[in-house]
């Protein structure tokens, strides 16, 4: 099959890291050719999508990315598209998600847009909210403080489109840079932020659940560093080896039907203590650490659900 990955430059990846690396070695080993496109590089002529874009293998060696010389392929022409940048979801990532529409039925769209036009990852956590930490979205610093009294005192703040810890503060009345970290998140009253109930056992870690079709493929758990309230492994937070409760997978059987529908494939929720504080579904990532732990490659475990899946969508 041909695979097109709509992403960042392969020049950031990081091997022993990245999900989407994983997927690329995973597609090769299952004799799949893969291609790699930014962004920018798809576009419209006369009503067809096409991507400017070039043949990538990977290796765990170095030098780890081999990339082949641009060439421009209709979308329709590829079985499936990754769609895999990181966030944010801004104006460029939107107007990708409309271009894809052009292609639905033709190729699998792992994710598809419409899921992704819809599930802002904090946000979207809010459809199942009996399942979140208690939650205000807004923009207000009085509407803010007043619920930070009604949780008790201690919160956690962030921004709407961040990832990897980015903006991610702890809220705490009494501290005098209380209004100052209200302000930053809201940009003085102009931008909605999140608040959240504190849940001391992220103290524990915060667990990624990554979901294939609705259904568990693993989880990890990542302990933040004694210094941070912020367990990202992009910011330091430690991984371990964990298991999925049956608590927890009473949560997911609630959610699935949800993520099935909106076309979330492949998602990465993030879980505090049986709670669910977010749904990622731009670019989740574990696979590596999980299928370390696992003993086995869950990334070829995707790959061939996505044969299935391409097959059935063309
Ligand atoms: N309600 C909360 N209670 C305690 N810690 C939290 C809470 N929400 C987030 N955190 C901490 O902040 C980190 C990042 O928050 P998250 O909502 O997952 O945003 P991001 O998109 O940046 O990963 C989490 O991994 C966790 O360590
Ligand atoms: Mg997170």
């Amino acid at each position: 099959m041909r695979f097109l990955f709509v992403m960042d430059p392969m020049d950031r990846i990081l091997p022993d890291k990245d999900t989407t690396f994983a997927f690329q070695r995973a597609a090769g080993q299952r004799n799949h050719e893969s291609f790699h496109a930014l962004v920018n590089e798809v576009f419209v002529r006369e009503g067809r999508a096409f991507a400017q874009c070039r043949t990538v293998s990977v290796s765990d060696d170095a030098p780890h990315v081999t990339q082949g010389t641009t060439t421009t392929l209709a979308l329709e022409d590829f079985d499936a598209i990754f769609i895999r940048k990181d966030p944010p979801f801004d104006a460029a990532y939107l107007y990708l998600t409309h271009i894809l529409e052009l292609v639905r039925g033709k190729t699998l769209l792992f994710n598809d847009p419409r899921g992704l036009r819809d599930a802002n990852e904090k946000l979207y956590a809010l459809h199942f909210s009996k399942w979140t930490p208690r939650t205000l979205v807004s923009s207000s610093s009085d509407v803010l403080f007043a619920f930070l009294k009604d949780i008790g005192g201690k919160g956690v703040i962030k921004p709407l489109d961040g990832a990897g810890g980015s903006g991610v503060m702890m809220l705490a009345e009494g501290d005098q840079n209380m209004r100052a970290i209200v302000e930053t998140l809201t940009l003085e009253g102009r931008r909605l932020a999140m608040l959240q109930e504190y849940l001391p056992a992220v103290r524990k870690g915060d667990k990624r659940v990554l979901l294939l079709d609705g259904n568990v493929l693993g989880g990890i758990n990542r302990v933040p560093r004694a210094d941070d309230l912020r367990s990202n492994i992009h910011v330091g937070g430690s991984v371990e080896p964990t298991e999925v409760t049956a608590e927890e997978r009473v949560l997911i059987e609630d959610i699935a039907p949800r993520l099935r529908a909106d076309g979330l494939f492949f998602v990465g929720l993030d879980l505090i203590g049986g709670k669910l504080t977010e749904v990622n579904v731009t670019s989740p990532t574990g696979i590596q650490e999980m299928s370390r732990f696992a003993n086995r490659d869950l990334a070829v475990e995707v790959i061939a659900w996505v044969e299935t899946k391409a097959k059935a969508t063309r």
